[in-house]
């Protein structure tokens, strides 16, 4: 092994990234007298989080008549029923109570005039099963809702005395001769010391792989770290076709307008001034769900009835409603709207283009955060000592398109869950194995393999490329030939991973080094994508297939599992959970409510 110092940490748990899942993890462990390590490559109220505008979707009902039973039709209606439904389940009914407890640690939400927490209608949160209107569900801080649970996440997390890490980049897993994790080594990117933390369980909580798109509403910091640690440690990642896009992206910028821009009244325009989403949805219109949205959107672009003068986007309108609406309710996006677009939202129409958001897959998880790492004799097999939770999991809650706001509350509720599960299974204190020596000097061989790479192509020029491929060829709609390109032209970018140039060989501050390390987690990410939604023959929630426009359920309602180990990713599946957790006479749904039929908004 080449020679570094390590410096050697025990604990009961660690968790790797403190977004909203990993601080409400990390919350939940140290209220359990867990003693927890959260390990961040970024201070945890600039995690992506932060960035989260619209709000979080939970049935308090403020704003009129609503139930967990209508949350949950809609989110299974929104996942194209390729959600779990156990975890649905879980979702709708846990919801409530979660933001009762984010309400008690202290998070400012806005408030209607009786002092309730407000709600706002957002895309595919409906009433009546889907037969009603449009329900206000969402619970919001302003627009700035991420950005406000973030910041008392953290504050709290300190106060019960969680130990952070911060500015320290996760290297790789340790797992023992057996199979079980152990923990994982880190690197302190300020001082360039090496660190190796044992602990009895490891929440993976890093968050989504936006950049490995041209274009995306995600942070730079979005890279998919926990997927490629998953992948390295020969664990499949589950459901890698489905990428949202976002409808409103900023044109140009790619930055957000949240939803609830639409949710207050908000409405889309084309070339010819028409509110075309009422021909798409006629009862929803734009709060129809957003893969619908985006898909709209770019067939009216592809038809010719884009705005501008290439007319290549489309306009998002706010100009009618109430000005003190718009500096109340939102005022964070009329500030990016002026400084993103030049535009006064009061006054003009936001330039606006579906841009990569979420990703719906990651790494498989059942609905308490266990990794799920799947046996030929039971799909639901679970690797021990390791969970993930967040958008880097796939629990499955969004299933095949996640519903707006959702995400949120998919952070703060598996979070929690994380930490009632390891209050479960284990016990504070005590012995924690130190990880396998051999483990530990095979992760420190490939660090210092990559740092010291001298190749002919520099990082950012691999990266730019594969964001472009995937760009182009994992787009809103696909096709064989596009998908068949995308597996050839990612397959070809990644393996020009092996003449990569780190030019800097320092420890300290190296962002070369880090850029190329995320580079590899993003990598492996895309080639799962490219060929989980070339495998897949159907079109399905995010997965618009022109070759295959309907739904297949038949044959297709079931998970993806992408084993990527180099650049070879091999295809394997694994059914989809349509048990819910408790039956009718136990204060469940009837499941007839709940059974596959057409989506329709
Ligand atoms: O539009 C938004 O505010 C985004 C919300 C979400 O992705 O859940």
């Amino acid at each position: 092994m080449p020679s570094y110092n390590i410096v050697n940490h025990s604990y009961d748990v660690v968790v790797v990234g403190a977004g909203g899942a990993g601080l409400r993890a990390t919350l939940g462990m140290v209220e359990n007298g867990l003693r927890t390590a959260c390990i961040t490559k970024v201070f945890p109220t600039r995690s992506h989080t932060v960035a989260a505008q619209g709000g979080i979707a939970a049935s308090l009902g403020n704003m009129g008549p609503d139930g967990w039973q209508w949350h949950l039709y809609d989110t299974v209606k929104g996942s194209d029923w390729l959600g779990d439904n156990d975890a649905m389940e879980y979702l709708a009914r846990e919801a409530p109570r979660a933001i009762y407890e984010l309400e008690h640690y202290g998070v400012p939400f806005s408030r209607t005039p009786e002092g309730k927490i407000y709600q706002r209608p957002f895309g595919g949160h409906t009433t009546k099963f889907g037969e009603g209107p449009p329900v206000q569900r969402t619970c919001a801080a302003a627009d700035r809702t991420g950005h406000a649970i973030l910041h008392t996440l953290y504050g709290q997390s300190l106060k019960k005395k969680a130990e952070f890490f911060i500015e320290y980049f996760a290297l790789d897993l340790i797992f023992s001769e057996d199979g079980v994790c152990q923990g994982i080594v880190a690197w302190d990117l300020e001082t360039g010391q090496l660190h190796k933390f044992s602990a009895k369980m490891v929440v993976l909580a890093t968050g989504g792989y936006g950049r490995s798109y041209f274009s995306a509403t995600s942070a730079h910091t979005c890279t998919g770290d926990g997927n490629g640690l998953a992948a390295r440690a020969n664990l499949p990642l589950q459901d890698m076709e489905f990428v949202q896009f976002h409808p409103t992206g900023i044109y140009g910028a790619g930055v957000l307008i949240t939803e609830g821009a639409r949710g207050e009244g908000g409405y889309l325009t084309n070339s010819e001034g028409e509110r075309f989403m009422e021909r798409y949805a006629p009862t929803y219109k734009d709060l129809a769900s957003r893969d619908v949205v985006s898909r709209c959107m770019t067939l009216e672009i592809r038809e010719g009835r884009g705005v501008g003068p290439d007319k290549d986007h489309i306009l998002l309108h706010l100009n009618h409603l109430p000005p003190e609406i718009l500096a109340e309710r939102l005022p964070g996006i009329s500030e990016s709207a002026k400084i993103f677009a030049g535009v006064d939202v009061r006054r003009q129409a936001i330039p606006v283009l579906p841009t990569v958001h979420y990703n719906m897959g990651g790494i498989p998880t059942n609905y308490w955060g266990e990794v799920i790492n799947p046996a030929e004799s039971n799909p639901d097999a679970v690797q021990p000592g390791l969970m993930a939770v967040g958008e880097a999991a796939s629990a499955s809650v969004h299933g095949a398109n996640r519903l707006g706001s959702n995400s949120l509350t998919d952070l703060v509720v598996f979070g929690r869950a994380s930490a009632i599960r390891v209050g479960q299974i284990l016990t504070p204190g005590g012995s924690v194995p130190e990880g396998d020596d051999r483990s530990v000097e095979a992760i420190v061989d490939k660090f210092d393999k990559t740092r010291h790479s001298n190749g002919g192509i520099p990082t950012s020029e691999i990266r730019l490329k594969m964001q472009k491929a995937m760009q182009e060829y994992a787009a809103v709609f696909r096709s064989d030939d596009t998908l068949a390109k995308g597996v050839e032209e990612i397959r070809e970018i990644a393996s020009s991973m092996n003449d990569i140039k780190v030019t800097d060989r320092s420890m300290v501050w190296n962002s070369d080094l880090m850029e190329t390390l995320e580079l590899e987690n993003l990598m492996a990410s895309s080639l799962a994508t490219v060929k989980s939604a070339h495998a897949r023959k159907e079109s399905r929630g995010a997965h618009a297939h022109e070759d295959y426009p309907e739904r297949d359920d038949k044959n297709w309602r079931v998970h993806s599992l992408a084993w990527v180990n180099e650049t070879n990713v091999e295809m394997t599946y694994r059914p989809v959970h349509s048990e819910l957790l408790y039956s009718q006479d136990e204060g469940g749904i009837d499941p007839a409510i709940i059974a596959p039929k057409k989506r329709v908004y």
